[in-house]
């Protein structure tokens, strides 16, 4: 792991000011602390939530400046209302420079665990609502992204809020972490496709360990209790700026733990020999030139 420095007042987040922000679940928790901060760094923020409430609260606490924040009403796993959700942001700001996909629900109660039965004591089809949401949902925010950033020629950045549970197992929570996993898989994959594009199209991951947001309000107790580490939203904010608008990160990720950020993609892929074996990086190598070959031809 690389240790980062990101301070609250990076000189970096300057850069943030008149930037176009497209957000996905901004009405409460990391996106909203991410929202607010966008905005009073001089940045005009649009956000995509399914809370009407909280997010018409926001809006009008953020209606100040010549960078009143915008609300889209919507569902990050309904094509449609991201469609209307970027093309409204286009409309209004004639671009986008970031886009953060941060939306993403846990269910109470893994589906996958629980066996629950029909009324004729059948096994019931688990609901998959997790993956919709936190998988789905980012792939639909991630096409949308790089098809805005090429059509408009300029260079864009994408950051995808992953997890811890994108790297480690979460007790009792398969399907979250294999959605937290699904999108580290599809920053990874896209890291390399976007590098070939003409445009510059940037995206990194952040993963957050345990953040006190209305997302972890029951287990809150249990980890002051134990002493184990945990983020503050204004922390994960640093990371999705710092990601959003360092032009020297692209295919990376910052993991957060008690407000300490490490970059962690550098490190796993310096050390592939070791925990993939020679033979298998060799291979993955071979494998991996010839499809870049394959594009540049
Ligand atoms: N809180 C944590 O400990 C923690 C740790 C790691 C990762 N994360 C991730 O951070 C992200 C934000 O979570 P948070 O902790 O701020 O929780 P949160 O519940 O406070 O915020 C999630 C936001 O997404 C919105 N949302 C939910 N479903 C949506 C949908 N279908 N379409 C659009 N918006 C929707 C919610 O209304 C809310 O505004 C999530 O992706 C979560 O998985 C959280």
């Amino acid at each position: 792991m690389t240790s980062v420095d990101i301070p609250a007042d990076y000189p970096l987040f300057a850069e943030a000011k008149d930037k176009v922000v497209a957000i996905t679940g901004g009405a409460t928790g990391i996106g909203a602390a991410t929202v607010s901060r966008l905005h009073s760094l001089g940045a005009y923020v649009s956000f995509l939530d399914v809370d009407r409430k909280n997010a018409e609260a926001m809006i009008q606490e953020l209606s100040g400046g010549n960078n009143p924040v915008r609300f889209y009403p919507g569902s990050v796993s309904v094509w449609a209302d991201q469609v209307r959700f970027f093309e409204g942001v286009v409309a209004q700001h004639g671009r986008v420079d970031i886009v953060l996909a941060n939306a993403g629900i846990m269910s109470a109660g893994e589906p996958l665990l629980a066996d629950t039965l029909d009324d004729e004591g059948h096994l019931k089809e688990p609901s998959l609502a997790v993956l919709d949401v936190t998988l789905q949902g980012v792939i639909l925010t991630s096409k949308l992204a790089i098809h805005t950033f090429r059509k408009q020629k300029s260079p864009g950045s994408l950051v995808i809020t992953g997890s811890a549970a994108s790297y480690v197992d979460g007790a009792g929570l398969p399907l979250y972490n294999a959605a937290k996993h699904g999108v580290l898989g599809l920053m990874r994959s896209l890291r390399d496709d976007l590098a070939a594009e003409p445009t510059d199209i940037r995206i990194n991951l952040v993963a957050p360990s345990f953040v006190e947001t209305p997302f972890t309000a029951h287990a809150l107790d249990i980890w002051r209790q134990n002493n184990l580490p945990i983020n503050q939203p204004s922390d994960i904010t640093k990371a999705l700026l710092f990601l959003a608008l360092n032009r020297e990160y692209h295919g990376r990720t910052i993991y957060v733990a008690a407000g300490i950020f490490s970059e962690i993609e550098g490190p796993i892929e310096a050390t592939r020999a070791t925990w993939l074996g020679k033979q298998n990086d060799e291979w993955y190598k071979q494998r991996r030139d010839k499809a870049r070959l394959a594009k540049e031809e």
